[in-house]
C-alpha cells in the first residue's frame, strides 16, 4: 500500500539478477533449510508423476462407459439443499467400534433426463427400506419412477440408484437415507480425536472434509462446484458443546427419547461447497471478545488451554486481520455467526478452534476454522516468537480463504494453486496488518519464493496449472497440494500484484469477488477481472494482456535465470535448472521463455522498469 511498494519489490522473482553463482548458493541454502510448511497436507512435490500413472492405470480397468465408473460426477443432477442429522457416539459400541448415525435428505434438480442417481458415499452402511438404501420422492405433485436397485460402487465412492424410469429435466426430487459410519481416528471426514487430560482420555468428534471426505459423513454431490445450502443438526451427549459452520437456530433441546442427549439445529448455510462443511462435538471452551465494531470473536480450545489463556493471542489478532480483509476485498465477512446470549448478526467472524489431533496445519471451513493446536494457541510461558509468527500467518491464511475460496470457489481441484497461492500471498498482508512492526512481508521471499525455486529448478517440476481432465481420483486431488501450488502460486501472484500495483490488483480482485460470489470460477475469470481493471485506467501499461503474461508463468514449469551483461547492458533469459545437465522432457508452448518485469536499481537514480520478452532487449514499458 505504501507508495513505492510495487517498485521496491517488483522483482521478487528477479532476485535472480544477482547472477548465476549467487542463485546456486541461494538454492542450495534453501534446500538445506527446506522444511515443509505444513499448511496443508503437502505431499512431496517431486513425486506426482509416478503416483499419477499408477492411479490412472487403476481407473482404466473400470468400464468407463458406465457413468458410475467415472470419478467425475455427471451433470444431469445438481444439488439444491441438504438436511443432515448426525449423532456421534463418543464411547465404543459392543463391538469396540466408535460410530456415528445419520439421516439425510438431499434435494436436487434434474438438468437432463436420467434413469440413474449417482451420489458420493464412502464407507457408509445404509439401512434398507423395501430393499433399497434410499427413498425417492418428487417435490410437487408428479409421479416419480420406482427404484430398480441401489448399489455402492467402492472404487469411485458412489451410491448408485438405478431407476425403472426417467427423472425429468427441470423437476426437483428429494432422496432420503439413513446410514451409519465409523467415527474412526483417521483424521478424515467425520472423525474422532482423542487427547489426555490428566489421566483421563477425552474423545471429541470433528471433521476434515477437504478434499473428498464429506462423502464419508453423508451421501453428497462431493465436488466443489456442486454448491448447495445445508441444514445441519447434531445430536450429542448433553454435557458437551456442538459447533458447525452456522450459528444454532436456537438453544439446544433434550432428545425426546433420551434426555442424556441433546439436539442442536443450525441455521441454513448460504450456498456453499461440501469440502467446507464442519461440525464438532467436544467439551471445549472459548475465550471471546468484542471488537470495537461489535464483531464477536471466539477462540475454542481444550478447557485447560483456554483456562491458561493460550487463545488470547489468536483473539488479539483476529479482529485486525478480519478488518483488513473485509477492506482489502471490498466485501464484508460473508457469513453470520452469533454467540450464545447475543442477538443474531452481532457476530461476524468465524469460530476458530484448536484441535489436539489434526492432519493439516489448518482448514478454512466456512465459519468454523480448524487448526492444529500449535497454529492457533500461543503460550506466553513456553512458546517462541516463531510460534507467534506462525499463529498470525496461519490465521491470516485461513481467514483470507473465507472470501477467496469459500465465497468464490474454484470449480475444480486442478486450479487449487490459485486458491492456495492466493491465500499464501495475502496471508503476509493480513499478518502484516496485525503485527505491523515485524516486517512479515519480507519473510515471503525466504519462506516461499526461495524455497520453491529449489523444487521448480528441477527438470521433474511441473507447471502450476494442470488440465482438469488430468485430475480425477482423490489421490490425484491430494497431489495438487504441493509446494508448487502454495509457494510458486504465491510468488507469481505477488509478482502480478506488484507489476499491476496493489491498488489495481485489488480493484480487479474485488470485481471478481463481487461477480462470482456464491459461484465457482476458473483462474481465467480472475485474469479477466484484473484485465478489466487494467483497461479502466491508463497509467499502468502492460506488454500484453494479463493472461499473455501470466500464461508464461502458469502453463510452463520453472523460471528463468536472467543474465545482465554489464559491459553491453544486454539482458537475456534462460530456463534455470539446478542440474544444468538434466534433460527437460516436458514440452512448453512458450519454449521456456517468460515475459519478465524487471527493475534496475542504482543508488541516486530513479528506478527503471523494463519488460524482458523472449531474449530481445525490451523497451521500458512501465511508468
Ligand atoms: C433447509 O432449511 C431451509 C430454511 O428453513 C429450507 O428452505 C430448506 O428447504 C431446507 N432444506 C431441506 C433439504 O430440507
Ligand atoms: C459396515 O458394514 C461392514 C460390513 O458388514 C462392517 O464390517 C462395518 O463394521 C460396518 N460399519 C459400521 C460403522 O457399522
Ligand atoms: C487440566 O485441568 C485440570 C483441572 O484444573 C487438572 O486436574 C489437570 O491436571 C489439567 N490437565 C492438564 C493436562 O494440564
Ligand atoms: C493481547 O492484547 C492485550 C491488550 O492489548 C495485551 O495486553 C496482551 O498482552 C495481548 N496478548 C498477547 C498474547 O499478545
Ligand atoms: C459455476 O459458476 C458459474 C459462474 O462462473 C455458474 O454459471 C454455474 O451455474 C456454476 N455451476 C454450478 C454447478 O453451480
Ligand atoms: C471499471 O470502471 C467501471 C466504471 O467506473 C466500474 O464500474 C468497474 O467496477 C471497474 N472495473 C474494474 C474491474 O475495475
Ligand atoms: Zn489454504
Amino acid at each position: 500500500m505504501a507508495k513505492g511498494f510495487y517498485i521496491s519489490k517488483a522483482l521478487g522473482i528477479l532476485v535472480i539478477l544477482l547472477g548465476v553463482a549467487a542463485i546456486a548458493t541461494i538454492i542450495a541454502l534453501s534446500v538445506v533449510y527446506a522444511q515443509e510448511k505444513n499448511k496443508n497436507a503437502a505431499v512431496d512435490p517431486t513425486s506426482p508423476a509416478t503416483t499419477l500413472t499408477t492411479t490412472i492405470t487403476a481407473a482404466t480397468t473400470l468400464d468407463q462407459s458406465k457413468p458410475w465408473n467415472r470419478y467425475r460426477l455427471p451433470t444431469t443432477l445438481l444439488p439444491d439443499s441438504y438436511k443432515v442429522t448426525l449423532r456421534p457416539y463418543l464411547t465404543p459400541n459392543e463391538n469396540g467400534l466408535y460410530i456415528f448415525k445419520g439421516t439425510s435428505i438431499v434435494r436436487f434438480i434434474c438438468k437432463d433426463p436420467t434413469d440413474v442417481i449417482i451420489i458420493h458415499s464412502k464407507k457408509l452402511n445404509y439401512t434398507t427400506t423395501q430393499g433399497h438404501m434410499v427413498a425417492l420422492r418428487g417435490v410437487g405433485a408428479f409421479s416419480v419412477p420406482n427404484i430398480d436397485r441401489t448399489e455402492l460402487v467402492e472404487p469411485t465412492e458412489y451410491l448408485v440408484v438405478h431407476l425403472k424410469g426417467l427423472l425429468e429435466a427441470g423437476r426437483m426430487y428429494e432422496m432420503e437415507s439413513k446410514f451409519q459410519g465409523e467415527l474412526a481416528d483417521d483424521l478424515a471426514g467425520f472423525y474422532r480425536s482423542e487427547y489426555m487430560e490428566g489421566n483421563v482420555k477425552k474423545v471429541l468428534a470433528t471433521t476434515q472434509m477437504q478434499s473428498a471426505d464429506a462423502r464419508k459423513s453423508f451421501p453428497c454431490f462431493d465436488e466443489p462446484a456442486m454448491k448447495a445450502t445445508f441444514n445441519i443438526t447434531l445430536i450429542y451427549p448433553k454435557e458437551l458443546t456442538a459447533l458447525s459452520n452456522m450459528p444454532p437456530k436456537g438453544p439446544s433441546v433434550p432428545l425426546a427419547e433420551d434426555p442424556n442427549w441433546k439436539v442442536t439445529e443450525f441455521q441454513t448455510t448460504p450456498v456453499m461447497s461440501t469440502y467446507l462443511l464442519a461440525y464438532i462435538v467436544s467439551e471445549f471452551t472459548s475465550v471471546e471478545t468484542r471488537a470495537p465494531n461489535d464483531v464477536q470473536i471466539r477462540i475454542w480450545a481444550r478447557p485447560n488451554a483456554t483456562a491458561q489463556n493460550h487463545g488470547i493471542y489468536a483473539l488479539n489478532v483476529t479482529g485486525p486481520i478480519l478488518n483488513f480483509f473485509a477492506n482489502h476485498f471490498d466485501t464484508p465477512y460473508p457469513l453470520p455467526k452469533s454467540a450464545r446470549g447475543h442477538p443474531t448478526n452481532s457476530l461476524d467472524s468465524p469460530d476458530q478452534i484448536a484441535l489436539p489431533d489434526f492432519n493439516a496445519g489448518a482448514m478454512e471451513n466456512w465459519g468454523l476454522v480448524t487448526y492444529r493446536e500449535n497454529s492457533l494457541l500461543f503460550d506466553p510461558q513456553a512458546s517462541s516468537s516463531s510460534n507467534k509468527e506462525r499463529v498470525v500467518t496461519v490465521i491470516a491464511h485461513e481467514l483470507a480463504h473465507q472470501w477467496f475460496g469459500n465465497l468464490v470457489t474454484l470449480a475444480w481441484w486442478n486450479d487449487l494453486w490459485l486458491n492456495e497461492g492466493f491465500a499464501s500471498y495475502v496471508e503476509y498482508l493480513g499478518a502484516d496488518h496485525a503485527e505491523p512492526t515485524w516486517n512479515l512481508k519480507d519473510l515471503m521471499v525466504p519462506n516461499d519464493l526461495y524455497r520453491v525455486m529449489a523444487v521448480d529448478a528441477l527438470a521433474s517440476s511441473h507447471p502450476l496449472t494442470t488440465p482438469a481432465e488430468e485430475v480425477n481420483t482423490p489421490a490425484q486431488i491430494s497431489e495438487m497440494f504441493d509446494s508448487i501450488s502454495y509457494s510458486k502460486g504465491a510468488s507469481v501472484i505477488r509478482m502480478l500484484s506488484e507489476f499491476l500495483t496493489e491498488d489495481l490488483f485489488r480493484k480487479g480482485l474485488a470485481s471478481y469477488l463481487h461477480a462470482f460470489a456464491y459461484q465457482n470460477t476458473t483462474y481465467l475469470d480472475l485474469w479477466e477481472h484484473l484485465q478489466m481493471a487494467v483497461n479502466n485506467q491508463s497509467t499502468i501499461k502492460l506488454p500484453g494482456t494479463v493472461r499473455d503474461i501470466m500464461d508464461r508463468w502458469t502453463l510452463q514449469m520453472g523460471f528463468p535465470v536472467i543474465t545482465v551483461d554489464t559491459k553491453t547492458g544486454s539482458i537475456s533469459q534462460k530456463h534455470f535448472l539446478l542440474d544444468p545437465e538434466s534433460t527437460v522432457t516436458r514440452p512448453s508452448a512458450f519454449n521456456y521463455l517468460w515475459i519478465v518485469p524487471i527493475s534496475s536499481i542504482r543508488s541516486g537514480y530513479p528506478q527503471n522498469h523494463y519488460w524482458l520478452q523472449g531474449n530481445a532487449a525490451s523497451n521500458p514499458a512501465l511508468p
